[in-house]
């Protein structure tokens, strides 16, 4: 990673940052700079001691993004603490397989709330500091298996698919504030969730397919991230960007 602070004077809210990418995520905006709110449905105790130890602020936020009264909690006493929020990373998300057959109107119902309704609640919640500001930055985690034929995956490919559909009209809506939004999409990789929700041999079969022939890793999106959290993206919005060692081209 640079180890220049890209990120400095900036206040940076990350979800489901107490694991896997959100947590590499949050720690490698902290190292260039930024003060980092995370929120997650779990503790996150460890994401945040480890940003404090970088020397920047760090707020741990026990909150379901999937709950409209639970983010707007979050969205008060992160405004609240912080003062005001510069970049959103809506990285929170859940990707269990499920046959089609097995998947009833309720499990659908939650799978788009984890995954795409939470999307809308954070940017209703932070967008108005980064209007305020007339500069912000929102990424939205969207998934690489949308342009692949994996079985069991239709009510989570549905709910990134609406990720990449949401940050397209937003990034529309927002320009004229100065706040871009783009999407990050990641290929099968091992993080937590991944290891626990995707068998070890599609993550390998996934792997070979890619152009550069590796599982992914959560590091592995955490600079297309921070590029697209920076000013150096300043005139980057609308897009979904493939981190994913080259296996969907768009
Ligand atoms: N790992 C992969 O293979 C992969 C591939 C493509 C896309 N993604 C996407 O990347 C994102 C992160 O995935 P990961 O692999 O790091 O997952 P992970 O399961 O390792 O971590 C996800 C974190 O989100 C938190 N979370 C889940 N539901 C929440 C809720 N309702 N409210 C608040 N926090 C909640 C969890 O507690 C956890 O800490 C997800 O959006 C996922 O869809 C992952």
């Amino acid at each position: 990673m640079g180890s220049v602070e890209t990120h400095a004077g900036r206040v940076a809210v990350v979800t489901g940052a107490g694991q896997g990418f959100g947590r590499a995520i949050a720690v490698e905006l902290a190292r260039r700079g930024a003060d980092v709110a995370v929120i997650d449905l779990n503790d996150a105790s460890e994401t945040v001691a480890e940003i404090e130890a970088l020397g920047t602020r760090a707020m741990g936020v026990q909150a379901d993004v999937a709950q409209p009264d639970s983010v707007a909690a979050a969205g008060e006493e992160i405004c609240g603490s912080f003062g005001h929020v510069d970049i959103l990373v809506n990285n929170a998300g859940v990707y269990p397989f499920r046959d089609f057959f097995d998947v009833d109107f309720d499990y659908w119902r939650t799978i788009q709330a984890i995954n795409l309704d939470s999307q809308f609640l954070t940017a209703r919640a932070f967008a108005p500091s980064m209007r305020d500001r007339a500069w912000g930055r929102i990424v939205n985690l969207a998934s690489n298996s949308l342009g692949l034929a994996v079985p069991a995956l239709s009510h989570y490919m549905a709910s990134k698919g609406g990720v990449v559909g949401f940050t397209r009209g937003l990034a529309t809506d927002l320009a004229p504030y100065g706040i871009t939004v783009n999407a990050v999409a990641p290929t099968a990789s091992r993080t937590p969730g991944g290891e626990a929700n995707i068998a070890g041999d599609v993550l390998d079969g996934v792997a070979s397919m890619q152009a550069i022939k590796r599982g992914g890793v959560a590091a592995d999106i955490v600079g297309t991230v921070c590029f697209l959290s920076s000013d150096d993206s300043a005139f980057v919005t609308g897009q979904t960007i493939m981190a994913d060692g080259g296996l969907v081209r768009l």
